[in-house]
């Protein structure tokens, strides 16, 4: 067993990735600073309150703040100096190019670099185009070399760079933390794989005996590729079976059974074969644009991921297709919306198919009740209540009522409970679309309801 290193981890950016990490590294005993340039929301943090929803999240922050484990630093220059190993957890928007806006990372790297009272093993955690991990090293050497310019770099301490990313599912991120299929350790030197290695010991330890089977150990490159690939990968299985769908429509086929059939098959394997008005969030989308980026710049062309997109785009017009198809004409027309967030289980809207499909609806001169357990405080930012077209509801029901249709499009668990022969007399029309098949048609139709969904009869 090697002896316990001394290891103190500072996370740069508390969001969707950094938070779970932060706070999974604590609960797995080490130490953790914490750090975030949104001041209000690193001050949320400190006092325990979590800046987005995400199960179990605000119960293990302050746990952790609770055990002094986890505490959020005064600024990342702190976090930097009282660590050894950073977690580099900086956003990587896309710009309207589809490429990765790396400046946060940039930014993150030259901070780090003028913060080193030590060796530093930087991890670069976000999900970035392959070589980013290389762009960080390069800014670390030239900031050095900048400041031997100025005589004051002699002995600058040394570090590595290395990769590890993150396959953090949003509504399941701690979940996908402590029981992970692998953890990816992308490093150029031994030294900065052993001590990686270190820091996960524990997390090997709490999964028993498969526990360090989990660990792949990669060159840098392949680690960055893993993670654009794995996410390509799976939009690409769901732009698939979108495409299945509508094959099933047209020769009335269940789509329901042809995946059941095509995921018994353990190659398939069922997941992301859940046919819908398409994948959204804050990563699928991005993360298929920036691996075709990048693989064009570097003389691949991927133009099966180009497909991917274009079939995931299309979804859209396909569900405006089915309220037209349902409610005749739009305009005019009261139409209640389940579900806002891109998926069950968060408040994040970011890419989420409903901001196009309200969009759609608004400009064709729909009413709107929108409803969601969680997004509607986000949302609002995006369709604040003022516009005309619309209006939020505390509840289903009441987003239902009076309405010529409802409009699933989050297939949150409170919409299968919601007593539909109730509402049916309330509505104005007992007309359901539902972009993500949540609901048994023969059920909705016993009940007296026109049903529409994605490739079943
Ligand atoms: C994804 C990857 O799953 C995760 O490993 C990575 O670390 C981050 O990106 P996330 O974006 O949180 O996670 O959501 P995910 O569960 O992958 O769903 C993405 C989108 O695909 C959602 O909009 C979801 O509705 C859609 N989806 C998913 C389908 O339409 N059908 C499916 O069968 C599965």
């Amino acid at each position: 067993m090697a002896e316990q290193q001394d290891i103190r981890v500072a996370v740069i950016g508390l969001g969707h990735v950094g938070l779970p990490t932060a706070l999974g590294l604590a609960e797995l005993g080490w130490p953790v600073a914490g750090a975030d340039d949104d001041a209000g929301k690193a001050q949320r943090i400190a006092q325990g309150n979590a800046p987005f929803y995400e199960p179990g999240l605000e119960e293990l922050l302050r746990r952790q703040l609770a055990a002094g484990r986890f505490a959020v630093a005064d600024d990342a220059p702190a976090a930097v100096r009282q660590s050894n190993i950073i977690m580099v957890c900086v956003g990587t928007p896309q710009r309207e190019d589809g490429s990765a806006n790396l400046s946060y990372i940039e930014r993150a790297g030259r901070m780090i670099a003028a913060n080193r009272n030590g060796y530093k093993l930087i991890v670069e955690k976000s999900t970035t185009p392959v070589q980013t991990a290389e762009r960080l090293r390069q800014i670390i050497e030239e900031y050095d070399a900048t400041a031997a310019g100025s005589g004051a770099a002699d002995g600058r301490p040394d570090f590595d760079v290395a990769v590890n990313p993150e396959f953090l599912r949003e509504g399941s991120a701690l979940c996908d933390f402590f029981h992970p299929d692998r953890i990816v350790i992308g490093a150029a030197s031994r030294r900065a794989a052993d001590l990686l290695a270190e820091l996960y010991r524990p997390l090997f330890a709490r999964l028993g005996a498969a526990g360090e089977q989990r660990l792949l150990v990669t060159g840098i490159n392949a680690a960055e590729i893993i993670k654009h690939a794995a996410n390509a990968f799976l939009a690409t299985k769901v732009s698939f079976i979108n495409m299945v769908a509508d094959l099933c429509e047209a020769m009335g086929a269940d789509i329901t059974d042809v995946a059941q059939g095509l995921g018994l098959d353990h190659r398939i394997a069922p997941e992301f074969l859940q046919a819908g008005i398409g994948f959204g969030g804050y990563c699928l989308p991005k993360d298929i644009r920036a691996f075709e980026r990048v693989a064009r710049e570097n003389g691949v062309d991927f133009g099966i991921l180009r497909a991917v997109e274009r079939a995931n785009r299309g979804r859209i017009d396909k569900f405006i297709a089915m309220a037209r198809g349902a409610l005749g004409d739009i305009e005019g027309k009261t139409v209640a919306v389940w579900g806002l967030s891109f998926k069950p289980g968060t408040d994040d809207i970011r890419d989420a198919p409903s901001l196009a499909v309200v969009e759609r609806l608004i400009e064709e001169g729909a009413r709107l009740r929108l409803h969601d357990p969680y997004a509607m405080p986000a949302f609002r930012e995006r369709f604040p209540p003022q516009m005309p077209a619309v209006a939020y509801a505390a509840s289903p029901e009441d987003a239902a009522a009076g309405a010529d249709a409802i409009a699933l499009l989050t297939e949150w668990p409170q919409y299968e409970k919601v007593d539909l022969a109730g509402l049916r007399e309330r509505m104005a029309a007992a007309v359901i679309i539902d972009g993500r098949n949540m609901l048994a048609p023969a059920a909705v139709r016993a009940l007296g309801f026109q049903y529409h969904s994605i490739g079943r009869p």
